[in-house]
């Protein structure tokens, strides 16, 4: 058997596990939750969680990858063969499917959105118009499923072709841009008459909001934008050389992420109070907000047209992450070729993301919880099945591999591992039983 792919360098993969954590996570649900869940508290909640849980987690699902150089099923049965700990590794699978049929029809959303800015229609109407437009967009009968279809079709391009020279060049070229392009856009909101109190309604605790029920908000938030819980990180850990740094590399991963996520807050929230829009602007918050806020900008279209194409490809760095998983547990149970792999998980996923691709058209009248569909396979996969596949994965970690061992194999490539005692300790206890409260007192608490 041939020796299994390894990254390029601590370059290489550092970028590829920032491009699989920066995507619709930080740009599109970070700023929406944090608007309806009350601004500021949450917004700490989930820095201290980011910390707290955040990074010995990515520590964790590496340290499991490297060892085992497998992908998440496989991963928990090498470590304890013959039991039943490798059902963890195919909640993560699930998990994945279910997250990117709905990932892939937001990008879709956002993919409209390029193609109407480089034609030059996206901000042709007034400031009053985007919201109108935008739900024109999302509840139309067909739109919305056929860009669903484009972009899922894209991602299993790009995942049958080989991930490294494709997606990881263009991504290192094109993630500065973004960079760039977000710091950009926040000095203009946050220079826009009335953004101060915007800013600090984002950052300023207001301890009176917080319920339980927010708390898990941003437990869901830390999972889903680091890419945390059902086993991307096993995965990207496994083509991981035992000469890099791991735990350095996870401070790094996560850091990017929070530090991205907060940034595209402070471009967001602030331009909500500017333009005088509603607090509880729902998934529409990045495609009404930050037109509006182009129409203010010299040269306000054609940096419409370069963000929301950045947004594309931070989507599409993450998408292929998610269906890599997939493709790599079919591959490797299933011994089937990549190419077909690729195309049959392809298919399956697009078919179960036609339910969200309507949720705002045909499908509206269905709700649960005050959800559509949409929000709600949102809602489980972020709130529910990553924080119990990531308390099951801490669990195997420290009790059943052993955080002994586990720290060992975080010492390769981290000669001064100064907090492998903290890490141990952490795993053991504190993050199994933070994830264990917070999961069930949110889902219990509610509001
Ligand atoms: N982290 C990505 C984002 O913020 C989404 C993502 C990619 C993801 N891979 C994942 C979420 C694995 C959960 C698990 O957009």
């Amino acid at each position: 058997m041939a020796a299994r792919e390894q990254w390029t360098g601590r370059l290489g993969f550092v970028l590829a596990s920032v491009g699989a954590a920066v995507g619709l996570g930080n740009l599109w649900r970070f700023p929406t939750t944090a608007a309806a869940e009350g601004g500021g508290a949450f917004v700490l909640m989930y820095v201290v969680l980011c910390l707290a849980i955040g990074v010995p987690g990515v520590m964790a699902e590496l340290a499991l990858g490297r060892r085992t150089g497998q992908s998440p099923v496989g991963a928990f049965a090498a470590l304890k063969p013959g039991t039943a700990w490798w059902v963890v590794g195919a909640l993560g699978v699930f998990t994945g499917a279910l997250i990117l049929s709905y990932y892939s029809v937001i990008a879709g959303w956002v993919m409209a959105y390029t193609v109407q800015a480089a034609r030059g229609t996206l901000l042709s109407g007034g400031a009053a118009d985007l919201a109108a437009a935008f739900d024109a967009l999302i509840s139309h009968p067909w739109q919305p499923l056929v860009w669903h279809l484009v972009f899922m079709s894209v991602t299993a391009l790009v995942v049958i072709g080989g991930i490294r020279d494709g997606i990881e060049r263009c991504s290192k070229l094109l993630m500065p841009i973004l960079l760039l392009l977000l710091l950009a856009v926040a000095v203009r909101v946050l220079t826009l008459p009335g953004a101060r109190e915007g800013l600090v309604w984002f950052l300023r605790p207001d301890w009176g909001a917080l319920s339980w029920r927010t708390v898990l908000q941003a437990l869901g938030q830390v999972f889903f934008s680091a890419s945390l819980g059902m086993g991307a990180m096993i995965t990207y850990g496994s083509y991981l050389s035992r000469r890099e740094d791991i735990p350095r590399s996870a401070v790094t991963i996560v850091g990017a992420d929070a530090g991205i996520a907060l940034l595209a807050g402070m471009a967001i929230i602030p331009g909500l109070f500017a333009l005088g829009l509603p607090m509880e602007s729902g998934p529409g918050l990045l495609f009404v907000v930050l037109p509006g806020v182009f129409m203010q900008m010299p040269a306000g279209a054609f940096f419409a047209l370069l963000f929301f194409l950045m947004v594309v490809i931070a989507a599409l760095t993450s998408s292929i992450s998610l269906l890599e998983v997939t493709v790599s547990f079919v591959v490797d149970r299933l011994g089937i070729g990549r190419r077909t792999a690729t195309l049959a998980a392809a298919c399956v996923v697009a078919l179960a993301g036609v339910p969200s691709a309507l949720a705002a058209g045909a499908l509206a009248g269905v709700r649960w919880l005050a959800m559509d569909v949409l929000s709600l396979a949102d809602f489980l996969a972020s709130n529910l099945f990553l924080p119990l596949g990531g308390l099951l994965t801490a669990l195997f970690v420290a009790w059943v591999w052993g955080a002994r061992p586990a720290a060992e194999e975080l010492h390769l490539g981290a000669a001064r591992f100064a907090t492998a005692g903290l890490w141990t300790a952490a795993m053991r206890w504190a993050v199994p039983a933070a994830i264990a409260v917070v999961l069930a007192a949110g889902l219990i608490g509610g509001r």
